[in-house]
């Protein structure tokens, strides 16, 4: 079998298609939707993501505030920056990227960012709303890989999912919303012994663990969905997922390429959930509470 590819540039586009006429609508209705993105440092990566976020922002419509800090910023005036941006009514979303470094408590910086603009879903609240299933803004990368699965068309309900790799921005997020959508879900992590037992059960394979090559088709099931999350820098500057894809295409029905499959999905839910938060103030605006508000569903057709 050679799989089909999931073209995740190709859908981030549609969607950002859609994304325009919905900024169109709140800017008819008085609200220019803003994105506030905070970076602390000069990890290059990091600037890298950090400037696709900012033309994402440019090519939706999105109003973009950069705000860039030397390595060396206290704590403080992070916290100070976010509890401005918390009251200005001009920002929609407030995303801190990480990493931050090491003299900066992150769960501290988290947890400031107000909850009505935390459009990375990484505040505690937004993250216990997984939990029960009802989350305002889902964290962008595990919500991306969700769409990108329903566009094969297949419901996840009763599938084996294997999700390997257990952080906190991917793992542990994608494994509680593939759970509330009724898939039999296993994790896997860095002290998972014989990962391959493991790997070789699922229907929908789902790879977040930074590591380039680690899933080989010998883990894979034949037709299996593979979502590959990881984005590796070889060291002749190739940029390659977790997977390697020509092996595991010949055995696998749908894939996802790295690049150009869920990295672009990343950015486009960010920009989703800013006009989410955009809509639901808007919403609060004219019913005076959000009782009532209901997020809008996608579509990547
Ligand atoms: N660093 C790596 N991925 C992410 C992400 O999704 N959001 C933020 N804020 N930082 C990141």
């Amino acid at each position: 079998m050679t799989a089909q590819l999931i073209d995740g540039k190709a859908i981030s586009k549609r969607l950002r298609v859609g994304f325009r006429t919905r900024v169109e609508k709140l800017i008819e209705q008085g609200v220019s939707p803003g994105l506030a993105v905070i970076i602390v440092g000069d990890n290059s990566a990091s600037r890298v993501y950090v400037g696709n976020k900012i033309k994402a922002c440019e090519e939706c419509g999105v109003v973009s505030f950069h705000h860039a800090f030397p390595a060396e910023t206290s704590e403080a005036d992070i916290l100070a920056d976010i509890r401005n941006l918390n009251s200005d009514h001009k920002v929609h979303g407030i995303l801190v990227q990480l990493p931050l470094p090491s003299h900066i408590d992150v769960r501290r910086i988290l947890e400031a960012i107000s909850v009505d603009k935390d459009v990375d879903g990484f505040h505690l609240y937004n993250v216990g709303g997984l939990v029960v299933g009802n989350t305002i803004f889902p964290p962008c990368t595990p919500y991306g890989v969700q769409l990108l699965l329903e566009t094969t068309g297949i419901d996840v309900a009763g599938q084996n999912v294997v999700v390997v790799g257990a952080s906190n921005i991917v793992g542990k997020p994608m494994a509680l919303m593939l759970l509330q959508k009724e898939a039999t879900v296993t994790v896997c992590h860095a002290k998972t012994r014989n990962l391959a037992q493991h790997t070789i059960i699922a229907d929908i394979l789902i790879v977040a663990a930074g590591k380039p090559g680690l899933i080989v088709p010998q883990m894979v099931k034949e037709g299996a969905i593979v979502i590959d999350v990881g984005i590796n820098r070889l060291p002749d500057g190739r940029i390659v997922g977790d997977v390697d894809f020509e092996g595991v295409k010949e055995k696998a029905s749908w894939i996802t390429p790295v690049p150009g499959g869920v990295g672009p999905m990343t950015v486009t839910m960010l920009i989703e959930n800013t006009l989410r938060s955009a809509e639901r103030a808007l919403h609060l605006r004219k019913e005076n509470d959000y009782q009532d508000w209901e997020a809008p569903q996608l579509k990547t057709e």
